[in-house]
């Protein structure tokens, strides 16, 4: 049974303050406190706010996450200082913690592979298939002609459509062709832009099927069904590394010497090449990363992802986007993701804060920016598979997760250096602080 005072029309048209009015007298016990709560976030400068809600619908406030940043990282010999929005304690120190390790050993050496991204039209043909390959070279100079209005700046910047190729889909689902076309979008992610041109695409090739001798007689055979950029990018691939000599590695560890522990790092790595259960999760540091440099930048984190681990399933398992070798004593840990980024265009250049960022980066172009990223997931993941074989990811987890506690309970000062020194052999869990926290309260009552 739908519970009839919590649905509502026209929610959309109510102001902001009436938005909230409905969602707290229906939805919360303390409508005042509640109410109280959600405008203490709006931020102070109103011109600000409107430029948040822009971003969205229906907003009634801000959702604040946290903003650190992560300083010495060396990328091809330059410093920055690593933007990074993240909800997970322990990620940003073991992002500032690897970078400095690797800053001291040559830091991360960058390379982008490839920068090219690809957008489909999705289209049902029931004529001839002959018509349209023996006519495609036709078809594809009208489709380049009838774009040009749309790809005029963005050639100017030295992008555009770089191939257009059809493709032939009808043994897996019947009459349905596709259009696969690439593209290069310079600094801007090119969401937009490809999908104005994938769209125009739709209506020229209708045009065109319905005015060419031949075609014209099929044009009922003939519907566009989609017209949409793809997230998966496999062809816009940056690799990002770090070597040493396993003796520099030494001390990395109090358990294990250089070698010991190059060896036992590698096997981790392995092993989240092998196994995909592994793999989720290695690559889930990975992304702890990349994901709050991609926020922090103003980027489009899903789209990412979703890349990411297509891109990381790509020989048909599901596999680590880290690898890991040893030869000669020199370690090699590298990693190759797809990461279309964009720093000029959407949230990038809208959001306040994603602009400061870039600046923080020092302005960096859409290839620098991949580069930026695909170092820190690198970082990420030496972090989280060097606690993992040496002590273990509670130790610096449980740490953090202590002090999160400590701050909910309302602890003292006292009370948390005590409790540090406390927790230090002890399991954290919030029963166990609160219980410590409150016979110390007891014995000095
Ligand atoms: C936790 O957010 C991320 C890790 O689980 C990553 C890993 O296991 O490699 C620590």
């Amino acid at each position: 049974m739908v519970n009839s005072h919590k649905s509502i029309t026209g929610f959309s048209k109510l102001s902001k303050r009436g938005k909230i009015k409905w969602i707290v007298e229906n939805f919360f016990k303390d409508p005042k406190a509640v109410t109280r709560e959600l405008t203490s976030y709006w931020h102070s400068n109103e011109d600000q706010q409107k430029i948040l809600d822009g971003f969205s619908e229906n907003t009634i406030t801000n959702f604040p996450m946290p903003y650190g940043v992560a300083p010495n990282f060396v990328i091809n010999g330059e410093t920055y200082c690593v933007p990074m929005v993240i909800e997970e304690s322990s990620v940003v120190a073991a992002a500032s913690n690897a970078a400095k390790f690797w800053m001291d050993r040559g830091g991360f050496k960058t390379t982008v592979l490839c920068t090219q991204k690809i957008g489909q039209l999705h289209f049902l043909w029931k004529g001839p298939k002959e018509l349209l390959t023996g006519n495609f070279e036709a078809i594809k100079g009208q489709l380049l002609k009838s774009a040009k209005s749309l790809t005029k700046n963005m050639e100017g910047r030295g992008g555009g459509i770089t191939n257009i190729e059809l493709i032939d889909k009808t043994s897996d689902l019947e009459d349905l062709y596709q259009l696969q076309c690439y593209f290069e979008t310079c600094d801007s992610m090119g969401a937009n832009f490809i999908n104005s041109v994938l769209e125009k695409f739709g209506s020229e090739l209708g045009s065109f099927i319905q005015v060419t001798p031949r075609f014209k007689e099929h044009s009922e055979g003939f519907e566009v069904i989609m017209a949409i950029l793809s997230n998966y990018t496999p062809e816009c691939v940056v690799r990002a590394k770090v070597s040493c000599h396993v003796d520099q590695l030494e001390g990395v560890s109090n358990h294990f010497n250089g070698q010991e522990f190059a060896t036992r790092f590698k096997t981790a790595v392995d092993i989240a090449r092998i196994d995909p259960y592994r793999a989720t999760t290695h690559n889930k540091g990975i992304f702890n990363g990349i994901d709050a440099v991609v926020l922090a930048t103003g980027n489009d984190f899903r789209a990412i992802e979703a890349c990411g681990h297509s891109y990381a399933s790509k020989d048909g398992q599901y596999r680590s986007l880290s690898y890991c070798s040893i030869e000669n004593d020199i370690f090699r840990f590298w990693l190759e993701v797809p990461l279309a980024v964009g720093t000029v265009g959407g949230l990038t250049s809208l959001h306040p804060i994603a602009k400061r960022s870039l600046e923080l980066l020092g302005s960096p172009s859409a290839s620098e920016l991949m580069q930026i990223i695909a170092a820190t997931g690198l970082a990420q993941n030496f972090g989280a598979v060097r606690s993992l074989v040496t002590t273990g990811i509670q130790r610096g987890h449980m740490r953090m997760h202590l002090m999160n506690i400590l701050h909910q309970l309302e602890a003292t000062e006292k009370e948390v250096k005590r409790a540090l020194v406390h927790f230090n052999t002890e399991i954290v869990s919030f029963v166990s602080v609160r219980n410590f926290l409150d016979s110390g309260r007891q014995i000095k009552k």
